[in-house]
């Protein structure tokens, strides 16, 4: 016991109530902690009661190559320890399989008893033959077993499992893995900075629907996280499971996981870059869907407009402020008794012409729906409950009879099996029945982790291990997992509750969107969904919850856009302004302005508080509303770009500063900052009372957006002045943007002449692209139907370039002008070999060309 510091303790009894005498008896050790930094969520302390080195579990009893990796036979050690819970299985089977160069897979499982196994996302089973050239090499050690995988190019283990113990219960399995280093991101979806602290803070997997707190439980369930260690180098682990877990990192650094149900099903993804490991992990997973182009635009949402007038008449004072907005939201208050399918024809009549009148003006609506379906209504009335019954799509409680809980509707409410084999044919009859009274265009599925108002049914839950585990993960207050949601016992169509409670939102989004598929057809369908997991960005985006409207919830959505990138959501949004409590004027306006930097921007806030849409506050607000909102619709052919590259190459949209320097320590722990795509990094004031920013600037060229004019970032932490109206934008030397004349919609705004905005780097060089197609038509990438143009600066003669990829989709504005940052003092231009009037801003050494009328399906060459 002595040899372990304390630093590297691994908690043995991370259960309430450990005791010197219940610890021994788990053959652990058993000390006073140096210092004690106990604080029941975030810090649990140093363990008294921990693992020594060696710990005796399981042991190698066979060990064989096969096509594609190796096997192996694990067996229970024989030690006089008592098994600290039932049913612990005996012989275990690993199976490593070299997927691909930069991906293992390895598997440990029961192999006499068939256990429960994540059936969505279905994954690539593995491969035939082993991969010609892995990144990786894998080593095992007999006795205690542990496994390695380590690094084959510079030698550096990135797993190993020979920290802590390895244990397999029917209903624990635990496992500690050493990290690298204490550069550990991803593990969602909590609420913490984007570097997580290695200090014993714990993440639990359980969707669960509570206001969001420090590192509690929220919506959805994303057990992937990334490492980089000191070199640049970054690689990500998946541990695919479902079941509720508890996730802890230590100071080691170390990473253990503990869940309660499934098999241990990891994957790694070697990089070496972050963006490479993003890319192989959507890979795996699936990528995410484009979105279409309306979607990028602003949002306006509210609970509790209360009527069709008042929803009105808040977007009215909008477009009136000039304000950019694309798309107007209806909450539960749309609805009849908040009853799914329905339209409270009081205070919504005529909704359907509202909407028909906002499509005449380019602009789009999307409602909610809940996934509790009421079960209170007469006899006769309720379609949505009367087909769900005949088609017999309920989740059923551990009787057989439907589980009925209580949601919105204040009635009982009955949950559809969205893994059931009708559930596709229930749910597109529900949306497309009520897409004929309503017109909408797209869903925001809310609700989904399921959220049950009532703990586990109205009749309570059966006795079971499912419903008290021997290990609970934790959950705020210790509660059982069933709080706030249907019961543990309760059954689906593809198991219990108790393995799929994770998968709810998936499985909810997938159905969601084949019944879009129906009603909108050949249109992409949008969906923006409040649980997720693993792989959910084929089928939808989301938000991040019922965050507060404080300035700590403002900080927060950063990492929280940052993570659901790195996981594959890359439509990510946070409620702009704040959901909980009211906003205060100054919160509001720079939380408008970071906002229109998310891939997903949409002001929403809750019932009972105060209006806190963009012209609400008055002049000032709404004049620094538009002007955030008009750079972004500005750059919406950049991010329609970056989602191009999402959905084919397993891109991020936004991405952490890290993610374009990873050699540079100091980007490891910036979450105030953020990148869009490669080349325009945002830097946000997130405090009250600010008037100027320290910013980061990594090593380039930099030049502010508005003026083009170069910063002077030698030291690299500049203090930047940041006015009340005004969010500090800069692009990077190296990059071209594509960016239109901006409009009040992006059905307006696409139509506009181009301008490419050109930023030099040191070497004169810049490198961009764009991506275009009609904006809506589904599978436009399968089909090829559109197009795809890179531009280059090169150097010899200098020379703006541009190569036409792909041209398929004809109808694309014209190329106008040219901006380039950086451009010196030409003395003439050319375009394709005829000179051409120019401008150069003596001061900021901008060069300006207008007019051009260029087709872009023809390649062209401006020579300066
Ligand atoms: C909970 C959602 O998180 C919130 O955004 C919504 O306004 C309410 N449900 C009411 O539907």
């Amino acid at each position: 016991c002595w040899e372990v510091a304390s630093t590297s303790r691994i908690d043995c009894y991370p259960e309430p109530g450990a005791s010197q005498e219940s610890c021994e008896a788990r053959g652990c050790c058993w000390k006073a902690p140096a210092h004690d930094e106990s604080s029941p969520v975030k810090h649990q302390g140093v363990p008294m009661c921990f693992y020594p080195i060696d710990y005796p579990t399981y042991a190698v009893s066979a060990y064989n190559e096969t096509e594609n990796g190796f096997k192996a036979t694990l067996q229970k050690i024989k030690t006089g320890i008592a098994d600290r819970y039932p049913n612990v299985i005996k012989h275990l089977q690993l199976i490593a399989s070299y997927d691909a160069n930069e991906r293992l897979h390895v598997k440990i499982f029961d192999p006499e008893q068939q256990r429960y196994e994540v059936p969505f996302p279905k994954l690539p089973g593995p491969a035939a033959a082993k991969a010609e050239n892995p990144l990786y090499e894998v080593k095992m050690t007999k006795n205690p077993f542990a496994f390695k995988v380590i690094r084959k190019s510079n030698g550096q283990t990135l797993f190993d499992s020979s920290a802590g113990a390895f244990h397999f219960y029917d209903q624990y399995i635990e496992l500690t893995s050493y990290l690298p280093s204490k550069y550990i991101y991803g593990l969602g979806q909590h609420t913490d900075r984007l570097l997580h602290p290695t200090d014993y803070s714990r993440f639990t997997f359980w969707a669960s629907d509570v206001s969001p707190g420090l590192n509690l439980p929220l919506y959805g369930t994303q057990p992937f996280f990334m490492a980089m260690d000191g070199e640049g180098k970054s690689h990500g682990v998946l541990l695919f499971n479902s079941n509720a877990m508890d996730v802890i990192l230590s100071p080691a650094p170390a990473i253990t996981y503990r869940t309660i149900g499934g098999i241990l099903d990891f994957y790694f993804f070697l990089g070496p870059l972050p963006s490479n490991v993003v890319a192989q992990y959507t890979e795996l997973v699936g990528r995410p869907a484009l979105p279409p182009y309306w979607s990028l635009g602003f949002h306006l949402c509210k609970y509790g407009y209360g009527s069709l007038n008042h929803t009105q008449e808040v977007m009215q004072r909008n477009i009136d402020a000039g304000i950019p907005l694309d798309v107007q939201w209806n909450d539960i208050d749309y609805m009849n008794g908040s009853k799914d399918f329905t339209i409270n024809q009081e205070n919504f009549a005529g909704v359907k012409q509202f909407v028909h009148a906002l499509h005449e003006r380019g602009m789009h609506y999307v409602i909610i729906t809940d996934p509790g379906i009421s079960a209170a209504e007469p006899a006769g009335s309720y379609p949505p409950f009367e087909d769900g019954l005949a088609m017999d799509i309920f989740v059923k409680n551990a009787t057989g009879g439907i589980l009925l809980g209580e949601v919105w509707t204040g009635g009982l409410t009955a949950f559809p099996d969205f893994t059931h084999p009708n559930a596709t044919e229930y749910w597109t009859k529900q949306v497309s029945d009520f897409h004929q009274s309503l017109p909408f265009d797209g869903l925001w599925i809310d609700m989904n982790e399921p959220s049950n108002f009532v703990d586990g049914s109205v009749n309570g839950c059966p006795q079971s291990s499912l419903e008290d585990p021997p290990y609970l993960p934790y959950l705020v207050n210790h509660s059982p997992l069933r709080s706030r949601t249907i019961c543990m016992t309760a059954r689906l169509s593809a198991g219990l509750s108790y393995n799929l409670h994770n998968l709810y939102g998936l499985t909810e989004a997938m159905v969601t969107r084949d019944a879009l598929m129906t009603v909108r057809p050949n249109k992409r369908p949008f969906i923006i969904s409040r649980s997720t997991f693993v792989g959910q960005g084929k089928y939808s985006g989301l938000w991040s919850g019922d965050i507060h409207s404080t300035w700590e919830a403002l900080q927060q959505s950063i990492p929280s856009i940052l993570n659901f990138n790195m996981f594959g959501m890359p439509l990510i949004g946070a409620d702009i302004c704040g959901f909980n409590g009211n906003t205060t004027k100054e919160l509001c306006q720079r939380w408008q302005e970071v906002g229109a930097f998310y891939p997903f921007a949409r002001n929403h806030n809750s019932l009972g508080n105060m209006d806190q849409d963009p012209a609400f506050f008055g002049d000032d607000v709404a004049a620094s509303s538009r002007k955030a909102l008009l750079v972004r619709y500005q750059l919406l052919p950049v991010y329609y770009t970056l989602f191009y590259h999402a959905s084919t190459r397993g891109e991020m949209v936004v991405r952490p500063l890290f993610f374009g320097f990873a050699e540079d320590r100091t980007t490891f722990e910036i979450d105030w900052q953020f990148l869009v795509g490669t080349h325009i990094m945002v830097s946000p004031v997130l405090t009250p009372d600010t008037s100027e920013i320290d910013a980061y600037f990594p090593a380039g060229r930099w030049y502010d957006f508005y003026t083009g004019r170069e910063i002077d970032s030698e030291d690299q932490w500049v203090t930047l002045p940041a006015p009340l109206d005004t969010i500090n934008l800069h692009i990077r030397g190296g990059g071209i943007l594509p960016t239109q004349k901006p409009e009040q919609t992006t059905t307006a705004t696409r139509k506009n002449p181009f301008t490419l905005v050109v930023a030099l780097n040191d070497s004169h060089e810049a490198y961009g692209d764009l991506f275009w197609d009609d904006g809506e038509q589904l599978d436009v990438l399968e089909a090829k139907n559109y197009s795809y143009i890179s531009f280059r600066v090169q150097m010899s003669p200098p020379a703006l370039v541009s190569v036409v990829e792909v041209d398929n989709f004809k109808n694309m504005p014209k190329l106008d002008g040219v901006v380039v940052f950086g451009a010196g003092m030409p003395h003439s231009v050319l375009v394709n070999g005829d000179s051409w009037e120019f401008t150069v801003d003596k001061d900021t050494k901008t060069l300006k060309l207008e007019r051009l009328k260029l087709d872009l399906l023809k390649p062209f060459r401006i020579s300066f």
